[in-house]
């Protein structure tokens, strides 16, 4: 036990769980998902999911990781057998594979940063080619994205009191000021008005079977929910602390920036007659014309100061991605922590590199054909699987794990340690039924749409 960090108080719990779950998912991922899938019909499904499955299973992680104090591995190996064990190691290994991509992107704002700050980005007149070749030239692209391993590496080294909790204290409400404050900005340019529609006022026609799964993906990637994240940094948190509150707070936290990231996002994109569906571009393409607009002084520093926020919403993630594997290595392998946060974050950038090199510098990372009428990049591929897929599934196992293995009961237990009058409350009933029945069902069947579609190109709707 004395080996093993932990928080120092509640509210780093928060801050860094927190932390972890706002990122890249909500500000860049969030409003090109919702734009490609309808907007305001794709966020009423999204916020559905959230709440109905996002919320129990991010309750099964962190009391499964508080009870069992381990990683992944060792927490399902502890109450399940070495078989369970096998899940836990599955989703370190989807932690692996998504803080490959996921680090790459996080050089991309990294470099527009630097571009916007020092360079000339706001002087450019086309915005979406300037992206598509930024992505394409690997060469700063490699360093910015090994720079940006390095200082997750670093933090990561730290340890959990002071590296993972203290970044994120400060970070994460500088964030929140500065998308407020573009929003303001951006809902008084001309044409705003028809990016707030798209985005709050729902089109069902445009709903079909892949809105629906896309919005469960993004649900899972927004909360880190799915492949132990929570399970490790639950494993930090004190048994006296309430783990219905924390949890409802990280929710509500990260479902308020995602929400605010459209609809600062939105009303830009319309206002200069851009399209919604652009894809991974959209902030690298939206928000420069915006901040060109505020003039040259302003535009550097609102322009700048927002990349870099992105930056830091994007480290907070890369470290609680860092810190799974890293929390396996130490625990089941007894590596020490320098050991195992070096090796790990080489070995990571490393896996990145066909993800950054899938943006234009080489043609058959960039788009293969999967299966007919369809081009996927190396990143898309790596998304498919290690993040639409794997984390959903993620989170049926885990139910499934919960309702037959460990029990409901010990999971009510566990949060009752920290709330008081949970036991008999109706919040209770409702957990216990969605983590027995509602997500062990609709998870799996959810899985089973999803790898149709995705890999045998089975449309059911
Ligand atoms: N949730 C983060 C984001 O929205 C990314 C992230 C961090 C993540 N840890 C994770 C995603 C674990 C899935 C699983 O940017």
């Amino acid at each position: 036990m004395t080996t093993r960090g932990g928080f120092s108080s509640r509210l780093g719990f928060i801050a860094a769980a927190a932390g972890s779950a706002v990122g890249l998912g909500n500000i860049w991922q969030f409003p090109y998902v919702a734009g490609q899938n309808g907007g305001a019909a794709f966020l009423i499904i999204y916020v559905f999911w959230i709440f109905l499955i996002g919320f129990p299973i991010m309750l099964g992680e962190i009391t499964l990781g508080r009870s069992a104090q381990s990683n992944p591995y060792g927490a399902y190996k502890k109450y399940g057998g070495k078989a369970w064990g096998l899940v836990g190691l599955f989703g370190i290994l989807s932690g692996i594979m998504i803080l490959s991509f996921y680090n790459v992107v996080s050089g991309w704002a990294f470099g527009y940063f630097l571009e916007t700050a020092f360079g000339n980005l706001l002087e450019e007149n086309d915005f979406s080619s300037f992206f598509g070749e930024y992505v394409a030239d690997y060469s700063d692209n490699l360093w910015f994205s090994f720079g940006f391993m390095a200082i997750t590496a670093v933090i990561v080294l730290q340890g959990v009191k002071k590296g993972i909790e203290g970044s994120a204290k400060i970070l994460m409400p500088a964030l929140f000021f500065l998308l407020l404050g573009i929003i303001v900005y951006g809902l008084t340019l001309p044409g705003a008005i028809e990016g707030v529609k798209f985005y709050l006022l729902p089109n069902f026609s445009l709903i079909n079977a892949e809105t629906i799964y896309s919005a469960l993906g993004q649900a899972f990637f927004s909360l880190s929910l799915g492949m132990g994240g929570l399970i490790t940094y639950g494993s930090y948190l004190s048994k006296q602390e309430n783990i219905l509150s924390s949890a409802s707070l990280v929710v509500i936290a990260d479902t308020m920036v995602a929400f605010l990231a459209g609809l600062m996002i939105f009303p830009l994109v319309f206002s200069q007659g851009q399209s919604p569906s652009e894809g991974p571009g959209l902030v690298f393409v939206a928000l420069p014309g915006i901040f060109q607009a505020m003039g040259p002084v302003l535009g550097k520093i609102v322009g700048s100061s927002f990349f870099l926020l992105l930056c830091f919403a994007a480290l907070t993630s890369t470290i609680s991605l860092l810190e799974v594997a890293v929390a396996y290595l130490i625990d089941e392998r007894k590596w020490s922590r320098r050991r195992a946060v070096s090796l790990m974050a080489l070995v990571i950038f490393f896996i990145g590199i066909p993800s950054m090199l899938g943006y234009g510098a080489i043609q058959s990372l960039t788009s293969f054909t999967f299966y007919e009428g369809t081009s996927k990049s190396f990143m898309d591929l790596v998304q498919d699987i290690f993040s639409v897929i794997a984390l959903p599934l993620g989170g049926f196992l885990l139910s499934v794990f919960i309702a037959t293995r460990w029990t409901t009961a010990k999971f009510s237990d566990e949060i009752s340690q920290g709330a008081k009058n949970y036991k008999g409350s109706f919040m209770e009933g409702f957990l216990n039924i969605m983590i027995k029945f509602i997500c062990p069902v609709v998870l799996g069947l959810m899985f089973i749409l999803t790898l149709l579609q995705k890999f045998f190109n089975i449309q059911l709707f």
